[in-house]
């Protein structure tokens, strides 16, 4: 765990989301990614038990794949939109496998009432859950989701 003792949760953002806001606002909201990050952090830390984020968002495959195997092994759980990574990159899907953390894909739209590339997610299967459709909701659904699941770790470490 990072930050004193409380547990922290990876929040990575894939390609073009750094983008929100001013990209496509009818399908993605008005929302800037630092405006969902900031509402995001803060529910986590206001919740019980509260947890800190670590925000990561790269346009690039590489960087995101380095950022959870440098972050994953500390983290509690992930929350992850990998945008269009999603449709088509084993090497991501292999990366979060590989963390076996708590994990939820997120998609602000609906991919599957979009056009038919995007109904498939590669990364989908090795997540715990996904949320596609809510907006930036959905975001703190996911967080929680795995604030459930540290408690029912902790529950069954203490058992
Ligand atoms: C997205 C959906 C993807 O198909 C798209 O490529 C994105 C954003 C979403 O949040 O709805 O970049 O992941």
């Amino acid at each position: 765990m990072g930050e004193g003792n409380i547990a922290t949760v990876l929040v990575v953002n894939g390609p073009n989301l750094n983008t929100l806001g001013t990209r496509e606002p009818s399908i993605y909201g008005s929302r800037t990614l630092a405006s969902i990050i900031e509402e995001l952090a803060a529910h986590a830390l206001n919740g019980t038990p509260p947890f800190a984020i670590d925000a990561f968002q790269s346009n690039h495959e590489g960087a995101i794949i380095d950022f959870l195997h440098e972050r994953g092994p500390a983290a509690a759980g992930l929350i992850i939109n990998p945008g269009a990574l999603s449709h088509y990159s084993y090497a991501l899907r292999d990366a979060i496998a590989g963390i076996k953390k708590p994990t939820v894909e997120v998609h602000l739209s609906n991919i599957h009432a979009r056009e038919p590339f995007r109904h498939t997610s590669v990364t989908a299967p090795v997540a715990n859950g996904l949320i596609a459709g809510l907006g930036a909701r959905g975001y703190l659904l996911a967080a929680d989701w795995v604030r459930a699941e540290v408690i029912a770790q902790r529950e069954r470490d203490n058992a």
